[in-house]
């Protein structure tokens, strides 16, 4: 890949990032409802979750029409490019719902299956997250690194739950089980902002057991990029089984204790 297309999926990315931010925060509906549920009966979509796909897809079919598509809300399309952009248009959809300030906009470009841009626009902290694949982490200009690891017992970890009852139920015994060997625990409400407070030192960790791509892509890539550790199960990827992020010196002791715990299975 040449440095000319990174820099190219990197700008159209920061840009429908951009605009569907812009979109979101300004015309959000006071009487905001549920357009439909998925995966259960709180797994919800809202009018603007479709808006904001609608309008990523439209920007970057418009630059650049033989890619591919996965998107949260339905779109998935192969494309002819090798390029395959993973969409998340809000990551936090129930904190967007009843307007808590934790949702992003994620967008992530593949080629040949591996990541190589990743932005999350925060537009509640006037925030964007970028990074390309060997080429660092920024937070605005800024470029990020993770924070110095603690140790475990002084770790402030960051976790999300899914949205079927089995499921949360293996993920309320794992917290009531972690909580007590670590600093705390936060639920923000989205993956894609929970891994960008481990590329910034806003967290020391994060994990998750039920994200699907277009949540973790961005961020994990940001999370790496900024020197923090990505994985799974000790010695396997990050994926839907489950995803862990933590600065270098913390990430096998977290990883250890998850697989200990069961974190990986409901
Ligand atoms: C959700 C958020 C949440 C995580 C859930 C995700 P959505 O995404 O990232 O933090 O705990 O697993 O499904 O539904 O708001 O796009
Ligand atoms: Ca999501």
């Amino acid at each position: 890949m040449t440095d000319r297309l990174k820099n190219e999926l990197l700008d159209l990315a920061l840009e429908a990032a951009r605009r569907a931010g812009a979109l979101l925060s300004k015309s959000r509906p006071a009487d905001l409802g549920v357009a439909a549920t998925k995966t259960s009966a709180i797994d919800v979509v809202t009018e603007m979750d479709i808006a904001s796909e609608k309008l990523i897809i439209g920007c970057l079919s418009e630059a650049r029409p033989d890619d591919g598509f996965l998107g949260e809300e339905g779109a998935s399309t192969e494309g002819s490019s090798g390029v395959r952009w993973v969409i998340d248009p809000i990551d936090g959809t129930v904190n967007y719902l009843y307007g808590l300030p934790a949702w992003a906009v994620s967008i992530a470009a593949e080629i040949d299956g591996e990541t190589v841009v990743g932005v999350v626009e925060i537009p509640s902290r006037c925030e964007t997250f970028s990074a390309a694949s060997g080429e660092g982490a920024r937070l605005g200009d800024r470029p990020l690194r993770s924070r110095p690891s603690p140790p475990l017992d002084q770790a402030l970890i960051g976790t999300g739950f899914g949205y079927v009852v089995e499921r949360k139920l293996g993920q309320a015994e794992v917290v009531r089980r972690m909580l007590p060997e670590v600093r705390d625990i936060r639920r923000g409400g989205s993956a894609a902002i929970d891994l960008c407070d481990v590329a910034c030192g806003r967290l020391d960790g994060y994990y998750e057991r039920g994200l699907n791509p277009w949540d973790y892509a961005a961020g994990e890539l940001i999370a790496r990029e900024a020197g923090a550790r990505t994985g799974g199960r000790p010695g396997v990827p990050l994926s839907t089984e489950l995803a862990v992020a933590a600065s270098p010196g913390l990430f096998e002791p977290l990883q250890r204790m998850l697989d200990e715990l069961g974190a990986w299975h409901d």
